[in-house]
């Protein structure tokens, strides 16, 4: 592991594979909640962040963290999918972490988009308007997304209901048995509802998100590549592995 000092105030954490950048990031997650039990944690579903989340577990069962006073809101949820079956989000998030920990149902949030859609958005705004993010988490589109704000973006959005890229559903194709049911809209919250929270953790977990590290660490601020709105994060952790970063 390296640990190398960015531009502004930017970490950089680069790990040798997966298994080393889960350890990083749950242990990052834990000392956050050791500092403030009640932390408000922002969490993301996918790849980059399944291992930290089985990390995370087997610290709570060998009695390191308890969840209890936590409160938990995701970034995103597709639209037209049950929130109860097994490509939802919300099933993502029980099966791969609530489920398992201490953590209390009605401090975990993530958006609805079985309400209409247009009180769906503005119901989980008013709700992150009161519990402001200390910590969130963050995996990394193939295309720069992150939470579901595709390219061209508007930076300045809350949360809203956005058409998933060619890219993304390409990308997201796998976890659908059913291919014709993968989802074109999804509800994400914003930009400027990401670059609220206090401290941010962006996971870069494959050579996949080779192109959109780059964009990121060129540091140029582009709606092309959505990453690089956090060059003006004050307090963001970049964790990579190592074959992302090249030489
Ligand atoms: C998921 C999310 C997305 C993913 C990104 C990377 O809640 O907001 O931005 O983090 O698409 O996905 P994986 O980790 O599956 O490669």
């Amino acid at each position: 592991m390296m640990n190398n000092s960015m531009n502004n105030s930017m970490k950089k954490i680069i790990v040798n594979d997966e298994v080393e950048l889960s350890q990083v990031v749950s242990e990052l997650i834990v000392r956050q909640i050791e500092e403030k039990s009640d932390s408000v944690l922002g969490l993301a579903t996918g790849k980059s962040p399944e291992r930290t989340y089985e990390k995370l577990v087997q610290y709570y069962k060998d009695h390191k963290v308890s969840f209890k006073d936590v409160k938990t809101f995701n970034l995103d949820e597709y639209v037209g999918i049950h929130v109860e079956s097994h490509e939802s989000y919300h099933y993502f998030m029980s099966n791969h972490l609530f489920n398992h920990i201490d953590i209390k149902s009605e401090n975990t949030h993530l958006p609805n988009p079985m309400m209409p859609l247009k009180a769906c958005c503005e119901a989980y705004e008013a709700l992150l308007a009161q519990q402001p993010i200390d910590l969130q988490l963050l995996g990394l589109g193939t295309n720069g997304h992150i939470g579901f704000n595709e390219p061209y973006v508007d930076f300045d959005l809350g949360v809203h209901v956005i058409e998933l890229s060619e890219q993304t559903r390409q990308d997201n194709l796998k976890y659908f048995q059913d291919h014709s049911e993968m989802p074109t809209h999804a509800v994400t919250m914003g930009i400027r509802n990401i670059m609220n929270a206090k401290k941010i953790i962006l996971i870069v977990n494959n050579e996949k998100k080779k192109a959109a590290y780059d964009a990121l660490m060129s540091g140029v601020i582009t709606s092309e590549w959505p990453v690089t709105a956090l060059i003006n994060h004050p307090d963001l952790t970049v964790v990579a592995v190592k074959s992302v970063v090249g030489n």
